[in-house]
């Protein structure tokens, strides 16, 4: 597959995706959302599933979409939503297209992290009903700064009134188990997940720069979030 994108990503945000080879898919969806979610961040699949038919539309984005199980399931407002995929590892987008291929999804490969290739044909600007962003934040390493990023290129792709939605693993500001955080160490320490500064109120700040009608659930330690794309201020002066 031809790289999208032609920024070289870090070694860090390199090692983040790296993690999602096809035995990795193969197991993803019993063992990480299936058993993980439920036993460990203590956040059940379902209320994930319950963010995208709540939120997603029928011009749809996601950003980091291992192995397409959301999409998959989840319910769109339309009978043929126009369906974009980005991700950085080209096994992902592989396996994700192939899963939903009954959509016809475009893909795109490149780094959330860095602006977006919007002027390259693929994706669009201003375009997009809504923009997925699951399980995503942790996996990226940065503050909140840095992984506020990938919400600016969310604004960037949606239209007035669009929905970002999507959840992630927080470290602190929740409630974390102790086999849960054992875990998230291990995690952090091999580079999969980069979560060990990832508090709620940087979640809640990041949001509510961008957006509105913000609404951030906690379930054990994953904050599931959505928010509105405002519509640019008619009265505002030009550049302010
Ligand atoms: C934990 S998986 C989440 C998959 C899916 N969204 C879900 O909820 O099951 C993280 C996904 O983000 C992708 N990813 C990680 N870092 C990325 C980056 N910097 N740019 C684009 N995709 C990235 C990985 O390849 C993987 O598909």
């Amino acid at each position: 597959m031809q790289e999208d994108h032609p920024r070289t990503p870090s070694d860090e945000v390199i090692a983040g995706q790296a993690v999602y080879n096809r035995l990795v898919l193969a197991g993803y969806d019993q063992f990480v959302l299936g058993l993980s979610c439920r036993l460990l961040w203590r956040c059940p699949k379902r209320h994930m599933l319950a963010n995208y038919d709540r939120n997603v539309g029928a011009r749809h984005l996601e950003f980091g979409t291992g192995t397409g199980y959301f999409l998959d399931r989840c319910h769109f407002p339309a009978r043929r939503p126009e369906l974009t995929l980005v991700d950085l590892n080209p096994t992902v987008l592989r396996v994700s297209a192939a899963r939903v291929a009954r959509y016809e999804p475009a893909v795109v490969q490149a780094d959330v992290l860095q602006p977006l290739p919007f002027d390259e044909g693929k994706l669009k600007t201003g375009h997009y009903d809504s923009v997925g962003a699951n399980f995503l934040l942790h996996c990226l390493p940065g503050g909140w700064q840095e992984k506020g990023e990938v919400l600016a290129n969310a604004v960037a792709a949606l239209r007035p009134g669009g929905r970002v939605f999507g959840s992630t693993i927080l470290s602190s500001g929740v409630d974390v188990s102790a086999p849960a955080r054992r875990l998230m160490t291990v995690y952090n320490a091999r580079g999969i997940f980069h979560n060990t500064d990832d508090d709620l109120t940087g979640l809640r700040w990041q949001l509510d720069k961008r957006f509105t009608d913000i609404r951030v659930t906690v379930r054990g330690c994953v904050a599931l979030f959505e928010a509105t794309n405002p519509a640019p201020d008619p009265t505002a002066a030009p550049g302010g």
